[in-house]
């Protein structure tokens, strides 16, 4: 064998060894690692006119599509599963129904406007496809289309009867529909049969917020957050409607979200989501010291929402006396782990603050008021909070216009204007107030804000 040939021989061989190391990490319920692996199995270069290779190289792009959905990247995936679906039809003909479908599911959890027409050609192709129909009426349920969405999915609904993830798709468009009564109608059987799934109770805690039964609401949808507490599907977001939408987020929900977390926080926040938040609040602190004129060295700081304790990192030797406070307990022993707080407490962040009025000389908050909504109370209590001439120093998601807003990632957004016009209602001084971006969201850099506040 030539040296051109061995050399395309091991580079077929190297794919289909990634392939199936890729393959055994879905299997083993790990799809981050899984896409790493077929990530590099679709990147080696294909060997000329070898049709097994093209094969297993189609294979790897779809099982990356396969592993990107599942680890949270919908336009990843849909962009993966096109590369696949182009292979296999480069041989002729369609590539196979599984990879079609589950590119236009990508496409649609991508919010991507395609998915609509991927889905009719879909339908059209096998009428008969309860997931094509499904999934035609999810995409025009979303833009709106409610009336022809009842078609389609009451349409899935008889071609796949009894199937919960159809009665979930139904019931919610019930509900925009205007029929909610139908919905819980629909739903609770449907629970009694398949127990708790957050997929049935968020429409049927939607619904009884329509039918103006807040405590029905209430209670499915903390069943939904207790079965699911990352909530994947959006429970957290109606109850804060339910309440008035501008009181933030049910602690509960967040203590939730976090304690699960805990485990994976600094490897997914500092790899998958190349978070930055810390250094840039340090920079911006460091920043503001220089301009004016002062050493940028804090007797007493409070690091609130601390986490794991990432902010510590650059803090320490900046601080005197370091305390954090967080409201989830395994964020705050991960905290403790790291060895670089002076004192640690379970809590909330307002109601610490209240704890010591007039006793810091610094309070950093990185990425934690995207769990709040109105930052009114939040200044107030930073300013008196604050010794005179201490500062108020936090990164937050930026929303142009005014206010702030509940984003479908359940994270508030809040204007510049509305930290601008909070700090000076809490008679603090805007020190430092600019774009950046301290982490990334299907791998495109999140719109934020950092701001440094002085309390004079
Ligand atoms: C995205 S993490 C950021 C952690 C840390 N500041 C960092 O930069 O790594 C947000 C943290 O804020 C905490 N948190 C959210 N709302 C809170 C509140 N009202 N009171 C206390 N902690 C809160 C969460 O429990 C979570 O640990």
């Amino acid at each position: 064998m030539d040296s051109k040939h061995h050399a395309a021989g091991s580079a077929a061989a190297r794919r289909a060894a990634l392939l199936q190391d890729g393959f055994g990490h879905l299997a083993h319920g790990d799809p981050v690692a899984a896409a790493a692996v077929l990530e590099q199995a679709a990147a080696l270069p294909p060997v000329p006119g070898d049709d097994d290779d093209a094969a297993c190289l189609a294979d790897a792009c779809a099982g990356w599509g396969e592993a990107l959905a599942l680890a949270g990247d919908p336009a990843g995936a849909a962009a993966a599963y096109r590369r696949a679906i182009t292979i296999e039809e480069s041989a002729g003909g369609r590539a196979r129904w599984a990879w079609r479908l589950a590119h236009a599911e990508a496409l649609a959890a991508a919010g991507d406007g395609v998915a609509e027409a991927a889905f009719r050609a879909l339908a059209a192709e096998r009428p008969d496809s309860a997931p094509a129909r499904l999934g035609l009426g999810a995409v025009l349920a979303a833009a709106g289309q409610t009336a022809a969405a009842l078609d389609e999915v009451r349409e899935a609904a008889f071609l796949a009867p009894g199937d919960p993830a159809v009665t979930a798709v139904l019931a919610g468009v019930l509900v925009d529909a205007g029929d909610a009564l139908a919905a819980v109608e629909l739903v609770e059987p449907a629970r009694r049969r398949f127990g708790d799934d957050p997929a049935l109770l968020v429409p049927l805690g939607r619904a009884w917020a329509a039918l103006q039964e807040p405590d029905k609401a209430r209670a499915a949808l903390a069943a939904a957050l207790e079965a699911d507490p990352a909530d994947a599907r959006g429970a957290a977001a109606v109850l804060a409607a339910l309440d008035g939408g501008d009181e933030g987020l049910n602690p509960a929900y967040v203590r939730a979200l976090f304690d699960r977390y805990a485990d994976r926080f600094d490897a997914d926040l500092v790899t998958k989501l190349a978070y930055t938040g810390p250094a840039l609040l340090h920079d911006a602190l460091l920043r503001s010291a220089g301009a004016a004129g002062r050493a940028a060295r804090w007797e007493r700081a409070l690091d609130l929402g601390c986490g794991t304790g990432l902010m510590a990192v650059p803090l320490r030797p900046a601080v005197g006396m370091l305390a954090g406070v967080d409201l989830a307990p395994r964020m705050v022993d991960k905290a403790r782990a790291r060895r670089l707080y002076d004192m640690l407490s379970v809590g909330d962040v307002v109601e610490a603050m209240e704890a010591q009025p007039g006793s810091w000389d610094l309070l950093t908050a990185a990425d934690v008021l995207v769990y709040l909504g109105d930052l009114h109370p939040v200044m107030a209590a930073a300013a008196r909070a604050l010794r005179s001439g201490g500062w108020f120093a936090a990164t937050v998601e930026r929303r142009g216009g005014d206010g702030f807003a509940l984003g479908p990632a359940r994270r508030y957004a809040h204007a510049d204007s509305h930290i601008r016009a909070a700090a000076g209602a809490a008679g603090l001084a805007v020190r430092l107030l600019e774009p950046c971006s301290s982490r990334q969201e299907r791998r495109q850099p999140v719109p934020g804000t950092v701001f440094v506040v002085e309390r004079v």
